[in-house]
Parts: structure tokens; C-alpha cells; sequence
């Protein structure tokens, strides 16, 4: 497990299991890349638990509803930090940590490096208090291993478009999408160790087959 930027321990979990989670903006193939390799680590007969954030556990559905209904100024950048932190809470709690200690494999759609592109920067929001907060809420809970997924702005423009629609949360600007993919970047370098980039504009065979050889190590 990497160390958590801020100095916040890693967490004081029994490890057995893997931690990995997706990342990228809107429409990069998080989703389908999460099935995808989900399905190719279960057929190598390894428990797998396939989630994503917000959510993942009853608590963090309700908190989800919350989060992504509603007008883009429902919540104040402060409260909308705090949901998303509670909502992890509660997924690393009753979901995530146990599916570890048993030995599973858990696969994340986001996670806290999403509240970090996302809530962090905005409404006067630091990177250390995003950090800070997960360190309360999770323990400071962090993946294994970290993919980005990249792609260029068409592509994910059609993608978008070929799935139907965006929620609360993807209904912003183009400027703003491009500032978040050089965020994701920004961590990715920061953190290597951790962190694997992935050019997500080639096929999804192709996505999985790159994303299952930077898991190859622990296979
Ligand atoms: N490698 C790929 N090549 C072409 N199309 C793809 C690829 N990966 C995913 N798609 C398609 O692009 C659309 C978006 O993919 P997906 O829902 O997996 O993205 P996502 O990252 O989960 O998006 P979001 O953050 O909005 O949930 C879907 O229609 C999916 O079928
Ligand atoms: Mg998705």
C-alpha cells in the first residue's frame, strides 16, 4: 500500500485481500473496465467484489441520492465534502474492509482520489483536508494500486454521448473537464508507486489486457 500523501498511516488492516480502484473523469470506461477485470480475476477462482462510489453499502446508497440529485448548487463545497467522506465511511466499513480481511479482491469504481479531483481545489478545499477527512472517515484507507484511465477530449465527448446523458456531478463545462483530467495526472505522477496511467482510448479488450498485466504481480 502506498503511504498517504498527507502522512496519514495507511490503514491497520489485516491485508489478504487487493485493493484496486479506477479512476478518471466522466465517460473514460471506468465502469465497463471494472466488470471487465472483475469477471478476468473471478474466472482465476480469487473471491471478487466489484463497487463504486459514492455508494456500495446501504448508508453510502442513501448518501449517493443525495449527492446526485438535485440542482448543482444543492450543496455549499464544505457539506458536499462531508457527504462524500461519510458515504466512504461507511463503504470502507461495511463493505470494503471486510471484503479485504476475508481475502477478496476489491475492484472500485472512484474513490478517495475522486474526492480529491473533484471536492479538493473548490470552495476554498485543500488537498490536505480532503485527506484529512479521509483519515477520520476510513482510517485513511488506500488502494493497492490506483489505474488512471485517460482519454482525449473527442473521444470522451462520444462516449458520453453513445451511453445517454450525465448526472449532477458530470454536468459541468468542458474547461472544468480538462482541469480535472490534469488533476488526475498531477496525482498519478505524484504518487507512482501507486498509481498506473492507462491510455483508455484504445478498445476495452485492450484497456482490460493493460490494466490485468499491471496486476500481473499479484495474480
Ligand atoms: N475502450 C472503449 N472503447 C469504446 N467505447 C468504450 C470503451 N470503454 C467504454 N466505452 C463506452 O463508453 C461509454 C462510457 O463508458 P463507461 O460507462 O464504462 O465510462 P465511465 O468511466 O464509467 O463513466 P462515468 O464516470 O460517467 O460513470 C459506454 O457507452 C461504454 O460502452
Ligand atoms: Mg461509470
Amino acid at each position: 500500500m502506498g503511504a498517504c500523501p498527507n502522512g496519514i498511516l495507511p490503514a491497520d488492516r489485516a491485508v489478504t485481500g487487493r485493493f484496486i480502484t479506477l479512476e478518471g473523469g466522466e465517460g473514460v470506461g471506468k465502469s465497463t473496465q471494472i466488470r471487465a477485470v472483475a469477471a478476468a480475476i473471478e474466472a482465476r477462482g480469487i473471491e471478487t467484489l466489484a463497487t463504486r462510489e459514492p455508494g456500495g453499502s446501504a448508508g453510502a446508497e442513501a448518501i449517493r441520492t443525495l449527492l446526485m440529485e438535485g440542482s448543482d448548487d444543492r450543496w455549499d463545497a464544505r457539506s458536499e465534502a462531508l457527504l462524500f467522506a461519510a458515504a466512504r465511511a461507511d463503504h470502507v466499513a461495511r463493505t470494503i474492509r471486510p471484503a479485504l480481511e476475508r481475502g477478496a479482491w476489491v475492484l472500485c469504481d472512484r474513490f478517495i482520489d475522486s474526492s480529491r479531483a473533484y471536492q479538493g481545489g473548490g470552495g476554498g478545499i485543500t488537498d490536505s483536508d480532503i485527506l484529512t477527512l479521509h483519515g477520520f472517515g476510513s482510517n485513511g484507507l488506500l488502494p493497492d494500486r490506483t489505474f488512471l484511465l485517460t482519454v482525449s477530449a473527442d473521444e470522451a465527448a462520444r462516449r458520453l454521448i453513445e451511453r445517454g446523458g450525465s448526472d449532477r456531478m458530470g454536468n459541468k463545462p468542458a474547461d472544468y473537464q480538462a482541469r480535472l483530467a490534469a488533476r488526475f495526472v498531477e496525482m498519478a505522477k505524484g504518487e507512482p508507486a501507486r498509481w498506473r496511467i492507462v491510455d483508455a482510448d484504445a478498445t476495452a479488450t485492450a484497456v482490460t489486457a493493460a490494466i490485468l498485466a499491471e496486476l500481473a504481480e499479484w495474480l
